[in-house]
């Protein structure tokens, strides 16, 4: 059977696509799901994608992806990257692969957008390649898991 990747979005990513296109562009979150399916069937694996907007149901995420034996992660935790000690802890409990991607380039943002407490735990973190960072993330996984 496929290995199952879980792919997991925080606040506000709901609504990319409308949400500040100049920064995040003008593709759907929808739109990106459809992409990551038809992505992993050609590398052989299978995707969960999932998104809140609330921090504990991403906790909740995190761990049924260890439950669930989820062979690997990919998070952008988006504005909880940069608070949430929760999610670090969940992710640290989890065994498999963990990239954590980022539309925007945040390095070249606001200060409180610099540190990430997700990076304490992610094995690989893509920012700045816009909604493209996911397909990237997924491809590296794939690399990842072949190994
Ligand atoms: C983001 C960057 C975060 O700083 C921001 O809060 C987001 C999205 C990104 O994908 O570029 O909501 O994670």
């Amino acid at each position: 059977m496929a290995k199952t990747i879980h792919i997991i979005n925080g606040p506000n990513l709901n609504l990319l696509g409308t949400r500040q296109p100049e920064i995040y562009g003008s593709v759907t979150l929808p739109d990106v799901n459809a992409a990551c399916d038809k992505l992993s069937t050609e590398l052989g694996l299978r995707t969960r994608f999932q998104q809140s907007n609330h921090e504990g149901q991403l906790v909740d995420w995190v761990q049924e992806a260890r439950l669930t034996n989820a062979a690997g992660i990919i998070i952008n935790p988006a504005a909880y990257t940069h608070t949430s000690v929760a999610i670090l802890d969940a992710l640290s409990m989890f065994e498999g692969p963990v990239i954590e991607v980022h539309i925007s380039q945040v390095h070249k943002r606001e200060a409180f957008r610099h540190h990430s407490y997700v990076s304490q735990r992610a094995d690989v973190v893509i920012a700045g390649a816009g909604v493209n960072g996911y397909y990237l993330a997924l491809t590296h996984m794939a690399g990842l898991l072949a190994d």
